[in-house]
C-alpha cells in the first residue's frame, strides 16, 4: 500500500565532514552516531502550489519551502519550479523538472519518443500521484500496486550546481550506473556513493571511469522490472529504454577474434604475429595498430621508419580475408610547422577546436596528450607530471558538436584511407576527453573557478584536484549544432558520445561498409554507432569477474558490442590466468586480446603450443556459434534486446538469479559458466529451472540448482537452453572462410519436443539485402539420461 510510508532518513551532509553546527546551519536534524547523523526534516524540500491534470500528463508548480535555509552558499537554490509529466506510452513516462523563468542547458540528445502520448488511462500500466508536501512523484504499477518510483521524501534540491533527488526503491535489487567499477552486479545500497564523470581512469574499486550511464534497472517484489534514465540536469524517468535508440548492427567479421597491443615495435612484429597465428590455425579476424603506427603519435600520419611496410601488410592480410582497425585519438598536435600537418592546419581554417569563451581569450584551450609525446621509457626516472611538463607539443581538441568538425573529421579519415592505408573499422580512444595536463597547459583555468569545484562532489577519482583533473577546463566553450554556446562543464560527459557518430558516418562513407567503431567514452545511445571495451584493466584474476559485471552494465546502456582487454592491459599476464581469460573472452561480444607497452606478449601464440591449442579450441566454439551471435546482434539492432545477458534478464521470476554475476548468457539460449579463479578444477554455477543440454556432451542434467561443474584447464562450461534453435557454421581461420561453409542448426527440444529460433543472414557488412529465417521444430521424441 503506497500510503503506508516507510520512514527514511535522507542524508543531508553527503560530504561526510558534518558536525552539529554545520548540520543545523543547513536546517537539518542532528542525531549523533545514527546513519546518517545529519538528515532532512520531514517537510524539507518543495511544496506543490498548483497542479493541472490532462489526459496526457500532469503539470505541477512547486515552491521551495523557505522555512529552511538555502542548501549551499555557492549554489543558489531556485525557489519556483515547474514539473511536466508526460504519459509517453502505456509503459513509459517522462518527467522534467525545470526553472520556468530561466532557460538552462539541456542534454542535446535526440530521444526517439513515441509520437503521441497514451491518453487512454486504461491502456497505461502505471498511475502517477503527486505528493504535496514535501513535493514528490509516485509512480505505481497498477497490476501489483507497488510504488516503483517514490520521490515524496524530504531533501529534494534544485540549485545552480547541485540537484538532489531521492526515491524509495521497491526492492533492494538495483543494477546500473556505469561506468564505475562495481564489486557485484547487484548494488550494495547501504549509503554507497558513486561518482559519474567521464575520466581517463583505469577501472578500480568504485572509481568513475571512461563513460557515464545514468541509468538503473530496479526489480520489484512482484518480480517485474523497470528502468530509470536520469538525463543529466533534468530528472527523467522512463519504463523503457528504447528511447535512447537501438544498438548498431556491426559487420560480421567484427565478431571474430581480434589482436592488438600498444607497443608493437614495427610492422614486422605484426607480420610475424599474423604468420604464427595462421600456422597455429587459431581463428582470428582483426588485427589492430595502436598509436605506434603514427609518426610521433599524431593522427592521420604513418611512421615512415618503423611502419613503412604496414600499408602493404594491410593489403596482403585483407586479401586473405583479414581486417584492420586503426586507433584515432581526438587530440590533434598543435605546434608542427605550418604547412606540414594538414589535420591541424585545416582544423584551424575551419575553426573546429575548443577555445576559451571570447570574453577571456580568443585562444585554443591547449592540452597535452599523445601527439609528439616522447617515448616514456626514455625518461622513466622522472615522474609523470615532470615528464609531461618537459615535453613541448601542445594538442587541440576538436569540438565534435559542430557540424563543421564532423565534416573535417570525415575528410581526414577519407584522406587517410585514400592516401595512406586502408582499414575496415576505427577505434576511438582518449575521448573523455583525456589530457595529461590538468585543465590546460599551465593548469590555469580561466573564468569561474567554482565550475572546477562544485559544492558537492561524490567520491570521484582525484576529487581533490577538481573536475579539470586529467581533462579540459570546465569553462572551455563548446558550440552545439544548434549554435548554442555551452560550457565544457555541461557537455563533458558527452565528449566521447559526440565523437562517435561523426566517426561512424566517416567509416560508412569512406569504406561503403558497416565495419565497426569502438569507443572508450560512451553515454546512453552511443551504442547506435559503436561498441565499447572496458578500458585499461589489469592482468589480475579479479578482473575476470569485473569484466562480466562491466559488460552487464554496458548492455544496460544499450551497447551490444562489449568486452574487456583479454589477459589484461596493465602488468604482465600469467599463463593460467590468460588461458582462463581466453576462454571467458571467447564469449565477450567484443573479443580482443590487448596489452600495454613494455609488457611481455600475451597473444595466444606467445605461450607455446599447448596454450595455442586450447585457445584454438575455444575460439572454434565461438566461431561455430557466430551465426547465433550475429542473429542476436540483429535482434538487438531491431528490437533493442540485449546480446550478453545476466541470468536475471531471462529468469526474473527466479529470485536465485538476482545475485548471479559469475555467469552470463548469450541471448536467451546459451549459458556461459567460466572459471574465474586460479587453480580450480570445479566451478559452481546455477542452472535455471528449465531443461538444459551440456554443449560439449549433449546430455541433460539436473536443473533449478547450483551445480559443481568440472572445469579442467581446457574446458569452459556451456549449456544450451531447451526450446531454442541456434544457427551455427563450421569454423575456419577467419570469418571470410567460415562464411563459405554450410550452415547448420542446433535444435534443443524442450519437454514438449518443440524448439524455435531464427537466423539473420546477409553479406555481413553491406547496407543492402538480408534474409531472416524463423525456424520452428517439432521433434519425434526426447532422449533423457
Ligand atoms: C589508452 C587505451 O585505453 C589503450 O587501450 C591504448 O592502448 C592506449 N591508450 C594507447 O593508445
Amino acid at each position: 500500500n503506497w500510503e503506508s510510508k516507510i520512514s527514511v532518513n535522507i542524508d543531508c551532509y553527503p560530504e561526510g565532514d558534518e558536525d552539529q553546527a554545520k548540520c543545523e546551519a543547513r536546517g537539518c536534524l542532528w542525531e549523533p552516531l545514527s546513519n546518517p547523523q545529519c538528515y532532512y526534516a520531514e517537510n524539507h524540500g518543495y511544496i506543490t502550489s498548483n497542479k493541472v491534470e490532462t489526459a496526457s500528463g500532469i503539470t505541477v508548480e512547486i515552491d521551495r519551502n523557505t522555512e529552511f535555509p538555502s542548501q549551499r552558499s555557492r549554489s543558489r537554490d531556485i525557489n519556483k519550479l515547474q514539473v511536466d509529466i508526460t504519459y509517453l506510452s502505456g509503459r513509459s513516462l517522462r518527467w522534467k523538472i525545470f526553472d520556468p523563468n530561466n532557460a538552462r542547458y539541456e542534454v542535446p540528445i535526440h530521444l526517439d519518443l513515441p509520437a503521441t502520448p497514451e491518453t487512454d488511462e486504461t491502456k497505461r500500466e502505471y498511475r502517477v500521484q503527486i505528493n504535496n508536501q514535501p513535493f514528490g512523484i509516485q509512480v505505481i504499477r497498477k497490476e501489483s500496486n507497488e510504488i516503483i518510483w517514490d520521490s515524496a521524501v524530504p531533501g529534494f534540491t534544485f540549485s545552480d550546481q547541485l540537484l538532489q533527488i531521492s526515491t524509495i526503491l521497491p526492492s533492494d535489487y538495483v543494477y546500473g550506473f556505469g561506468e564505475t567499477e562495481h564489486p557485484t552486479y547487484k548494488h550494495d545500497l547501504n549509503y554507497q556513493k558513486y561518482g559519474l564523470f567521464a575520466k581517463d581512469q583505469p577501472p578500480g574499486y568504485k572509481l568513475n571511469s571512461y563513460g557515464v550511464h545514468p541509468f538503473y534497472m530496479g526489480l520489484e517484489k512482484s518480480k517485474s522490472a523497470h528502468g530509470v534514465l536520469l538525463l543529466n540536469s533534468n530528472a527523467m524517468g522512463e519504463l523503457n529504454v528504447y528511447m535512447i535508440g537501438r544498438p548498431v548492427l556491426p559487420a560480421y567479421w567484427s565478431l571474430g577474434f581480434q589482436l592488438c597491443r600498444y607497443g608493437y615495435a614495427n610492422d614486422t612484429e605484426i607480420a610475424d604475429l599474423y604468420r604464427d597465428m595462421k600456422a597455429a590455425q587459431i581463428p582470428y579476424d582483426v588485427q589492430y595498430a595502436d598509436i605506434d603506427y603514427m609518426e610521433r603519435q599524431m593522427d592521420f600520419t604513418l611512421d615512415q621508419v618503423n611502419f613503412k611496410e604496414l600499408p602493404a601488410l594491410v593489403d596482403q592480410m585483407r586479401a586473405e580475408g583479414m581486417r584492420f582497425i586503426f586507433i584515432l585519438d581526438p587530440a590533434i598536435a598543435g605546434n608542427e610547422t605550418k604547412g606540414s600537418y594538414p589535420a591541424f592546419d585545416t582544423g584551424i581554417e575551419k575553426d573546429i577546436f575548443i577555445k576559451w569563451p571570447s570574453e577571456f581569450s580568443s585562444d585554443i584551450v591547449w592540452g597535452k596528450v599523445w601527439p609528439d609525446y616522447p617515448n616514456v621509457t626514455v625518461n622513466n626516472s622522472l615522474d609523470w607530471d615532470t615528464q609531461v611538463e618537459l615535453f613541448r607539443a601542445f594538442a587541440a581538441f576538436p569540438d565534435f558538436f559542430k557540424s563543421s568538425t564532423a565534416e573535417w573529421w570525415g575528410e581526414q579519415i577519407k584522406d587517410f584511407y585514400n592516401n595512406i592505408m586502408k582499414f575496415d573499422g576505427l577505434w576511438i580512444d582518449m575521448n573523455e576527453p583525456a589530457s595529461f595536463v590538468h585543465g590546460t597547459v599551465g593548469e590555469n583555468c580561466l573564468g569561474n573557478k567554482d565550475l572546477e569545484n562544485p559544492p558537492y562532489m561524490p567520491p570521484l577519482e582525484s576529487k581533490l584536484r577538481g573536475l579539470k583533473h586529467k581533462t579540459l577546463c570546465m569553462n572551455s566553450e563548446q558550440i552545439l549544432a544548434s549554435g548554442t554556446r555551452v560550457k565544457h562543464y555541461d557537455v563533458h560527459n558527452l565528449y566521447g558520445w559526440s565523437h562517435t557518430k561523426p566517426t561512424y558516418d566517416a567509416l560508412l562513407s569512406t569504406t561503403g561498409k558497416r565495419g565497426v567503431v569502438v569507443s572508450r567514452s560512451t553515454y546512453p545511445s552511443s551504442g547506435r554507432w559503436a561498441g565499447h571495451w572496458l578500458g585499461d584493466n589489469y592482468s589480475t584474476w579479479d578482473q575476470l569477474l569485473m569484466s562480466i559485471i562491466g559488460m552487464c552494465l554496458v548492455v544496460l546502456g544499450k551497447i551490444s558490442i562489449t568486452g574487456a582487454d583479454i589477459c589484461g592491459f596493465f602488468n604482465a599476464a600469467e599463463n593460467e590466468m590468460c588461458l582462463r581469460w581466453m576462454q571467458l573472452g571467447a564469449f565477450y561480444p567484443f573479443s580482443r586480446n590487448h596489452n600495454t607497452i613494455n609488457m611481455p606478449r600475451q597473444d595466444p601464440v606467445a605461450w607455446g603450443p599447448e596454450f595455442a591449442a586450447m585457445s584454438r579450441d575455444v575460439l572454434n566454439i565461438r566461431y561455430t556459434l557466430l551465426p547465433y551471435l550475429y542473429t542476436l546482434m540483429y535482434e538487438a539492432h531491431v528490437h533493442g534486446n540485449t546480446v550478453v545477458r545476466p541470468l536475471l534478464h531471462e529468469f526474473v521470476t527466479d529470485e536465485k538469479t538476482w545475485d548471479i554475476d559469475r555467469q552470463f548468457l548469450w541471448g536467451p539460449a546459451l549459458l556461459i559458466t567460466p572459471a574465474l579463479d586460479p587453480g580450480v578444477t570445479v566451478v559452481r554455477g546455477y542452472v535455471p529451472n528449465v531443461r538444459w543440454y551440456d554443449y560439449h556432451t549433449v546430455t541433460v542434467g539436473v536443473q533449478g540448482q547450483f551445480l559443481d561443474m568440472d572445469t579442467p584447464l581446457k574446458k569452459i562450461n556451456l549449456h544450451v537452453r531447451a526450446g531454442h534453435i541456434l544457427p551455427w557454421q563450421k569454423p575456419e581461420n577467419n570469418t571470410h572462410y567460415s562464411r563459405l561453409n554450410p550452415l547448420g542448426l542446433i535444435v534443443a527440444l524442450n519437454d514438449e519436443g518443440v524448439a524455435h529460433g531464427s537466423l539473420f543472414w546477409d553479406d555481413g557488412e553491406g547496407i543492402g539485402e538480408f534474409c531472416l529465417c524463423v525456424c520452428v521444430c517439432v521433434g519425434m521424441g526426447i532422449m533423457r539420461n
